[in-house]
């Protein structure tokens, strides 16, 4: 793979620095081009440095694309992990494919990755709770105002070290139910990971920040009536020993966290259910004490416990205000197979050779 060498290196955050999420970048990234003519071509490694587009380009004024989030982990054994890569391309795929973005060589892009990865492995940080976070992204990059899906794009990775996603760590989340703005509606873009449905859930988030909240929960488009997720995260409710998590109706992200958490769960025995869960039910079960647990999952989230709720002005604590058994068991587990931990028995650990 073509490698163009960068003149002068950053400066990397200090070992004890708070990193937050997504501030710092690494000096390389990956890319790689499309046109019609060629296809996806010229997969580069290159300096992570500003690009210059004209104003005209696709992506700048109807926003055709899609991104992904994944992790890097440094192991015990000091060699690299990306926790299930291959998921992050199948789903990327499918969000071209709502997109209209051309289909992507999966091979070709793990291949550009663990490359970046070795070149950028003394970025990866290694304190408790901090990791590597990848940001893969597709951008249409034709220049012309019609709005018609571009006939060219451009693929990028790029690395971040990060540390929690919630500014408070992992204290529980406080959400606002969101009962008047909508993210995604069936036949909408929501279960794409695409760059508009992030735009989209901003004007409620900030009015929720301004409350005090740290996010909203969505519900459905069209009743206001069934749990969705949170944006950032995929939720989880225990509710009297099941564990309820809303099913992929067509307007929720399929996260891999949650598919793993929901894996996790049905092999340690719980009972766990996929199924649409109304916001008056959650509500009913905090109201007669058998909403025992709230979390949420994603990757940058991890696994967040959700320590309250409001809806319709009325507060719900959850559990007390303190993570639960099930959150924290989840967390642990995940974690643990993420840090190399534990024993990785389902092969989510992509090791970087
Ligand atoms: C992720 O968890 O990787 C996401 O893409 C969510 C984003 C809001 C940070």
């Amino acid at each position: 793979m073509k490698f163009i060498e960068r003149k002068v290196l950053k400066q990397k955050p200090g070992k004890d620095e708070p990193l937050g999420f997504g501030h710092y970048f690494t000096d390389y990234m990956f890319t790689m081009k499309y046109t019609k003519e060629k296809g996806w071509h010229d997969p580069q490694i290159e300096p992570n440095e500003p690009v210059k587009f004209d104003l005209a380009t696709t992506i700048f004024h109807y926003a055709q694309g899609i991104f992904e989030g994944m992790k890097a982990f440094i192991q015990p054994d000091g060699s690299i992990a990306v926790f299930r890569p291959e998921e992050n391309w199948a789903r990327m795929n499918r969000s071209a494919e709502r997109m209209c973005i051309p289909q992507f060589p999966a091979d070709v892009v793990e291949e550009g990755l663990e490359e970046l990865l070795k070149i950028e492995k003394d970025w990866i940080p290694t304190k408790p709770g901090t990791a590597l976070y990848i940001r893969p992204t597709i951008v249409a990059t034709r220049v012309m105002l019609g709005v018609h899906a571009s006939t060219e794009y451009l693929f990028f990775i790029i690395l971040s070290p990060v540390g929690s996603y919630y500014a408070h760590g992992l204290e529980p989340t406080k959400l606002l139910v969101e009962d008047f703005y909508v993210r995604s509606a069936i036949g909408g873009t929501g279960e794409a990971k695409c760059l508009g449905n992030y735009a989209a859930s901003m004007k409620a988030g900030e009015e929720a920040e301004e409350k005090g909240f740290d996010q909203v929960l969505w519900l459905d488009a069209k009743d206001k009536k069934y749990v969705e997720e949170v944006g950032s995260m995929n939720m989880f409710f225990v509710i009297g020993g099941e564990v309820v998590t809303p099913a992929l109706v067509g307007s929720i992200l399929p996260g891999i966290t949650r598919k793993s958490c929901l894996q996790v769960l049905r092999d340690k025995g719980y009972r766990v259910s996929e199924r649409r869960i109304s916001i008056d039910e959650v509500i009913e079960a905090a109201k007669n004490g058998t909403l025992d647990e709230a979390f949420g999952t994603g990757t940058a989230a991890v696994i967040s416990p959700v320590g309250l709720i409001q809806y319709k002005g009325v507060d719900y604590v959850i559990n007390g205000g303190k993570m639960g058994e099930i959150t924290k068991m989840l967390y642990d587990t995940i974690t643990g197979i993420q840090y190399g931990k534990l024993e990785d028995k389902y092969g989510w650990r992509k090791i970087v050779k």
